[in-house]
Order: structure tokens, then C-alpha cells, then sequence
């Protein structure tokens, strides 16, 4: 079994004045194919840098990246990225958007035409392949973002609050989606995102990361993203063990945000 594995990894930031920022320790994980992870967290504990080390935006100061056995050293179209808002071309065409990787690979359009139309399909947005977009809602844009990922036919698809913007219908339908194409591809997902409820609906793996320095503080593996294929979301909101890990884990990051507020108001003091 091909697996992504993180292998002890430490990322310190040096400022200019002279100090750092430990932004992740010793940090490691083996993570299979085809396993959907969230992960979860106060903000600046690191998932943000953790993932940019995954997809190979930066270099970690210590430890290692390897997929299927071959080190990460850099970008590669084996590892997607979607990011909350902001990363399409608004002017060009939907279907434009959705063939860019294969394009800029060198493929002729009979090589990914059918690839395209059938992501577009999955998405819900055949109809409107020719439109730009900036013509399209946030929900539609991030079902864009989707499509064009997954047109690169990446192993591991790598997400940083991609649902963040939307309203909270609209969320919803997306973790919908998210969970389907999960199923359908059988891609290796880790998604970042702020919301308790997201990050158990969607992970089959949910990771809690703590700050200062960031390291994994938690890891629960739980039912409800498979329990949540092809379903209701709201059905599988209402199961009793969902309500009460979703207490435990909303406690558990109170709890680190109030320790991070204290320590901030000393360091005042
Ligand atoms: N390029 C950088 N230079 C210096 N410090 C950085 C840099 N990138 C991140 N940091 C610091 O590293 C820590 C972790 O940042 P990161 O963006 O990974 O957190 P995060 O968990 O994604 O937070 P959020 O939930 O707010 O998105 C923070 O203290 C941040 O200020
Ligand atoms: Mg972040």
C-alpha cells in the first residue's frame, strides 16, 4: 500500500529582528492512500505550513516528506492543492480552467476533453463550461477549483479551508460533494478547515494540532465520513456519538485558546 508519510518534521521561521517562530515539531504521520484527514486547530498552530511542506511550497527544517516511496522536494502535479477563494483564472472559461493542468502538460484536447466533461459533470456545472468565472457564484467557483485539481489526476489532494467562504447552505452541499468525489476517486484528501463540524462529517481521520510549537496534539479516527456518503449530512448530524465528539473536541480547543490568550495577556502584563 502506497502511503504519504510524514516523517518527522520541524519548520522554524526566523524573523528578521532576530527571533524565530517554532511553527511545527517533530510532527509525524503515515497517512494511506485514499484516506480523507482533517485537520483542526487554533489558528497559527501550523496547518497551513504543514500543508505548504506537502504540497512542496516550502522546505521543512527538519525531517522529510515521501509519496510512494520518493521524497518531496518541490511542487508536483502529484499533489493538488485547493485554496479557500482566489486561485482560478476569473476571465478565462470554466472549462478552461478545469483543462489548465493538462494543457500546460503538453496534452492535446482529444487527451482530456473526456476527462474534463465528466469532472464537469461530477460538479454540477456541464451547463456552464462557457461561462467565465467571475460570472459564477463562490460555490460554483470552488466546485471549479475542485474539478481543475482533480484534472491533474493528483494522488493526494491537499485543501486549506476550502469550504471557508461559503454560506452555510451552500457549505453544506459542498462537504456533500467533497465526501462523494472522496468515494468516486479514491483520492488521498487532507483538508484544513476551522469548523468542528466540518472536520467530522468530512474526516475519516481528524487531527487536532496544537500551537507553540505545533505539534499534533490529538488523532481520532471516526464513522461519520463514511456514514455520510451518498447521505443526508443533516441525518448524520443527529447520531448521538456525533453531538457528543463534537462537544469533546469544540472543549479541547477552547480549552488551547484560552491558554494561548492567558499566556498573550502575561506576556503583556
Ligand atoms: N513565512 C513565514 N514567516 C514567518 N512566520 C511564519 C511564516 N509562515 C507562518 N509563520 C508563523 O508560523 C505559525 C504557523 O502559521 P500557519 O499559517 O501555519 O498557522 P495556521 O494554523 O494555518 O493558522 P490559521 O488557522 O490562522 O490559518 C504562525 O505563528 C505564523 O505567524
Ligand atoms: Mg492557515
Amino acid at each position: 500500500m502506497s502511503t504519504l508519510s510524514i516523517d518527522n518534521i520541524s519548520m522554524r521561521f526566523d524573523l528578521p529582528n532576530g527571533s524565530h517562530v517554532q511553527a511545527l515539531k517533530n510532527v509525524s504521520l503515515e497517512i494511506k492512500t485514499g484516506e480523507l484527514m482533517s485537520v483542526l486547530g487554533p489558528s497559527g498552530c501550523g496547518k497551513t505550513t504543514l500543508l505548504n511542506i506537502l504540497a512542496g511550497f516550502l522546505a521543512p527544517t527538519e525531517g522529510q516528506i515521501t509519496l510512494n516511496g520518493h521524497r518531496v522536494t518541490g511542487p508536483d502535479a502529484e499533489r493538488g492543492m485547493v485554496f479557500q477563494q482566489g486561485a482560478l483564472f476569473e476571465w478565462m472559461s470554466v472549462r478552461d480552467n478545469v483543462s489548465f493542468g493538462p494543457r500546460m502538460a503538453g496534452k492535446r484536447e482529444k487527451e482530456w476533453a473526456g476527462t474534463v466533461d465528466h469532472l464537469l459533470e461530477v460538479v454540477g456545472l456541464r451547463d456552464f463550461k462557457e461561462k467565465a468565472v467571475y460570472e459564477l457564484s463562490g460555490g460554483m467557483q470552488q466546485r471549479v477549483a475542485l474539478a481543475r485539481c482533480l484534472a491533474n489526476d493528483p494522488d493526494v489532494i491537499l485543501m486549506d479551508e476550502p469550504l471557508g467562504a461559503l454560506d452555510a447552505l451552500t457549505r453544506e452541499k459542498m462537504q456533500g460533494l467533497v465526501l462523494k468525489l472522496w468515494k468516486e476517486t479514491g483520492k488521498t484528501i487532507i483538508l484544513i478547515t476551522h469548523s468542528v463540524e466540518e472536520a467530522l462529517l468530512l474526516g475519516e481521520r481528524l487531527l487536532v494540532m496544537a500551537p507553540r510549537p505545533g505539534r499534533v496534539h490529538k488523532e481520532y479516527r471516526l464513522p461519520f465520513a463514511e456514514l455520510g456518503a451518498g447521505r443526508d449530512l443533516r441525518e448524520v448530524k443527529k447520531v448521538p456519538d456525533f453531538a457528543a465528539k463534537r462537544e469533546e473536541i469544540l472543549t479541547m480547543i477552547w480549552d488551547m485558546e484560552e491558554e494561548i490568550m492567558g499566556r498573550a495577556e502575561e506576556a503583556g502584563a
